[in-house]
């Protein structure tokens, strides 16, 4: 059996389901080089400060780095018994090293330990990980745009035909709600960048430690305030979650439409072959599972951000237990929100549009009926009578199967003698699209300026 660090004061082993029961290092081992990292720095500290010798500092990052090197080869032997990431890697140091590794915990506890570990974790994610892949999404959704500037689609309000649009405003539209996703994820950022370490178990330590030359060593902008909220703060992990959420939210609101769109019903993408599948039973079928997928992982990620917020609300300060079910729901949720940017990242990189169905939708839901009004308005006709002059336009062209475009223009002026010849050129899709140009507009105009813009953010 393994020795436990904290045997002291026990007669009796733990119950072996107990054991099994509160161990963490079945899934907070993926944190280990963090811990290595943050054990390092707290090596360097003591002995900065004189509370370790220059050379069993040295042992310790010695000892450090061999395990690393022992765990990513699979070398380490995980032990339950030695409950989580941190008692494992300790304990090891000290099978290595010997003294100078039982003295590593000098001045620590597991609660600023395990608090710092994840907030290097997280970082390292969003750096490495997360903040490019949302970068590369970007980038993909703003060359679509770019390429589809001119391509006209149908928008909608209520999902029924409302105006003309361009596809590249659309797409947009979409990078709009990631770049404050970008944004907002920085600013998450500012508020994991903080350092526990050096909280010790809740109240600090009597050592003279340096909080300010550790927190440089692990790259944070500066040690905790406070040594009781340092251990229990999980508000940075919840954040994430609330972040991980949004962005999950706008992805399923793109899912929705890519799977409408996609559909033989409309028509006027194909997500490619590589991102769908097919069924086993229907030879026809091309399904697309990856928005599909995208749109039901919010669900899961929704899930987690209530668990983290159901974790904490009643805990009394500081450090309990229940803080080790903090992990599972925050590594799931990391791994699904990068999995989620890949995958439509790479999809947008090669979604095919089908300008010419789109623009057949455009052509048939009366979509430059406000286009019509907007030209009475300006031969001198109030907007609300020009409102109602359409209106019966338009019904005359559902009772007869028609687009207003199609009409003679006799037909149109039994409705107003204000209808000339040029109305036929305000009827167009494109000279619909290109009349909204102004900032924020749908003009291809417009979309090659938000291109440019869009990509100055980046
Ligand atoms: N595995 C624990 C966690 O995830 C580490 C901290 C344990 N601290 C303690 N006092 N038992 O939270």
């Amino acid at each position: 059996t393994v020795e436990k660090p904290w045997t002291g004061r026990f007669t009796e082993p733990t119950d072996a389901f107990v054991e099994a029961f509160g161990a963490s290092v079945g899934f907070d081992q993926r944190m280990y080089k963090q811990d290595i990292r943050g054990s390092i720095a707290h090596a360097r500290m003591l002995a900065h400060v004189g509370v370790l010798t220059e050379a069993e500092r040295d042992d310790i990052i010695r000892g450090l780095t061999k395990i690393e090197a022992e765990i990513e080869a699979g070398d380490f032997q995980w032990s339950i018994a030695l409950e989580d990431v941190h008692m494992n890697i300790e304990k090891r140091l000290t099978d290595l090293i010997g003294d100078a590794g039982k003295k590593l915990h000098t001045g620590r506890s597991r609660n600023d330990q395990v608090a710092t570990d994840i907030r290097l974790y997280l970082r390292d994610e969003i750096d490495s990980a997360i903040a490019p892949e949302l970068k590369r999404l970007q980038g993909n959704l703003i060359d679509l745009a770019e390429r589809e500037a001119d391509t006209i689609m149908p928008g909608f309000t209520h999902l029924q035909t409302a105006q003309p649009i361009t596809f590249g405003h659309h797409m947009l539209a979409w990078n709009e709600m990631l770049q404050r996703d970008a944004e907002r994820l920085q600013d998450c950022r500012k508020r994991i960048n903080v350092m526990p370490l050096g909280s010790a178990a809740l109240a600090g330590t009597t050592y003279p430690i340096d909080r300010d030359f550790a927190a440089e060593e692990l790259g944070f902008e500066r040690p905790t305030r406070n040594s009781l909220d340092g251990v229990s703060d999980r508000d940075f992990a919840i954040e994430f979650l609330s972040w991980a959420s949004l962005l999950l939210m706008h992805m399923s609101r793109f899912s929705e439409e890519l799977i409408l769109w996609s559909s033989s019903q409309f028509d006027w993408v194909d997500l490619g072959d590589a991102f769908c599948t097919g069924s086993s039973i229907m030879p026809q079928k091309k399904n697309p599972d990856v928005p599909e997928l995208v749109r039901g992982k919010s669900g899961r990620v929704y899930g987690h951000l209530t668990s983290l917020l159901t974790l904490m609300k009643g805990q009394p300060l500081a450090y309990n237990k229940d803080n080790q079910e903090d992990k599972e729901p925050l590594f799931d949720t990391i791994d699904t929100v990068k999995g989620c940017l890949r995958v439509y990242a790479d999809m947008m990189a090669r979604i095919q549009v089908k300008p010419d169905n789109m623009r057949e939708a455009a052509r048939r839901g009366f979509s430059t009926a406000t286009d019509l009004a907007d030209y009475l308005v300006r031969k001198g006709v109030p907007f609300r009578d020009a409102h109602e002059i359409v209106g019966k336009a338009v019904k005359l062209g559902v009772d007869t199967g028609r687009d207003l475009s199609e009409m003679k223009l006799e037909e149109l002026q039994q409705f107003s003698g204000a209808i000339g010849e040029e109305v036929f050129e305000v009827l167009t899709l494109e000279g619909s699209v290109a009349a909204r140009d102004h900032v924020g507009g749908t003009a291809p105009e417009q979309v090659k300026t938000g291109v440019q813009a869009a990509r100055a953010l980046l």
